[in-house]
């Protein structure tokens, strides 16, 4: 602050003494024209004009300055910035000019983000097009055959509506999973949590994933017995779909007389680690970091033909972050993957509260 005055008030004094210095020049001027007086007998009233030229000057301009300018600079940045930096701080050009330097920074780095939503935002809206017309072209195909006569041939009509109830079913899947993934995203999902038995809801995934298991010809198994039940605390219904979403893929991206293996692993007395492997077609390294975006997919073509919404993986990270939990994956091209996440055992707390 001492040195900001200081500044300040050091261009007053410059410009206070070129005006004083200016007045003298012009008063010695005048007399060498129009008067002639020997300039020895004048010196003191020429000292007197000097200085109070100088005083003057150096007030009205230390005035001027404050008035003027800084009012009116401090006028421009309240309306701009009206909370951001309080105008005492206008009393300093330097900490003035770093001020909206920072400002400026702030706005180009809110401006860039704007930009990548809104680019994200773009590339979500036409993935959500794709994904929806190819099932939906799948439809139109099968409803047109059947219009041009083919509703005719009772053996044709049963197979294409099947075939068009498919492509209905798999539109109605990705729609889901996009009401979901738009819920985790805005912040709308919120979890219900209770303990519960894991071995329970595995089983349950094991039951309704055992006709899809025997049909890619994979078996599901668990990697040993587990006698005791294993109380974790989260919600049940999400978990299952974590489940869900992680043994599919297996199944899917498995292959012919492959196994996909379930097993847990208490890392403490807090936390289980919980890892789905299989011996599938595995995945590049260079495919890991991104494989848990939304509409990620590692063959692009070949997978959507596989009929996943792309969002699978999207949501099983989605559900264990909501946990605030992690989720891993190790893979290997030929060998198989792994992918495993953490989750809250119960504690002797919550399970009391269960019963
Ligand atoms: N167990 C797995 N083995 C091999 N590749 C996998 C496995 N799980 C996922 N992937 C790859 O990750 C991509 C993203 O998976 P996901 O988000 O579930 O979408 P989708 O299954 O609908 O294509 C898949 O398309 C597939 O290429
Ligand atoms: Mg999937």
């Amino acid at each position: 602050m001492a040195v900001t005055l200081f500044k300040k008030n050091l261009i007053s004094l410059f410009s206070a003494l070129y005006i004083a210095v200016f007045v003298l020049l012009l008063t010695l001027g005048l007399n060498y024209y129009f008067f002639n007086i020997a300039i020895r007998s004048f010196l003191i009233p020429m000292g007197i004009v000097f200085s109070f030229t100088l005083i003057f000057s150096y007030f009205l301009l230390s005035i001027k300055i404050e008035r003027n300018i800084i009012e009116k600079v401090s006028a421009i940045y309240n309306n701009l910035f009206p909370t951001t930096i309080s105008t005492r701080s206008l009393d300093d050009f330097d900490l003035l000019t770093s001020n909206l330097k920072k400002i400026t920074t702030d706005k180009n780095t809110e401006i860039e983000l704007l930009r990548q939503q809104e680019n994200y935002r773009k590339e979500f809206i036409g993935n959500i097009a794709h994904e929806l017309k190819t099932p939906l072209f799948t439809i139109q195909g099968y409803v047109l055959t059947l219009l041009d006569g083919g509703v005719d041939d009772q053996k044709v009509r049963t197979k294409y509506l099947k075939q068009a109830a498919k492509g209905v079913d798999r539109l109605m899947y990705v729609v889901k999973d996009l009401d979901l993934i738009t819920k985790f995203e805005s912040g709308i999902e919120t979890l219900e949590r209770s303990a519960f038995d894991l071995r329970r809801t595995l089983e349950n995934v094991f039951e309704l994933l055992e006709m899809e298991g025997i049909k890619n010809k994979i078996t599901l198994r668990m990697d040993k017995k587990y006698e005791e039940p294993i109380f974790i605390f989260a919600d049940e219904e999400r978990i299952q779909q974590v489940l869900t979403n992680l043994i599919i893929n297996s199944l899917k991206y498995g292959i012919e007389q492959g196994v996909t293996e379930i097993g847990f692993e208490k890392i403490d007395e807090t936390k289980l680690l919980v890892r789905i492997n299989d011996n599938g077609n595995g995945i590049a390294e260079e495919h890991l970091p991104r494989l848990f975006e939304r509409f990620y997919r590692v063959d692009k073509t070949r997978n959507r033909n596989q009929g996943g919404s792309g969002l699978g993986l999207a949501i099983v990270k989605h559900i264990i972050e909501a946990h605030h939990e992690r989720v891993f994956v190790e893979s290997k091209v030929g060998i198989g993957s792994e992918f495993s996440f953490s989750l809250p055992l119960a504690s002797k707390k919550e399970l009391q509260k269960e019963r």
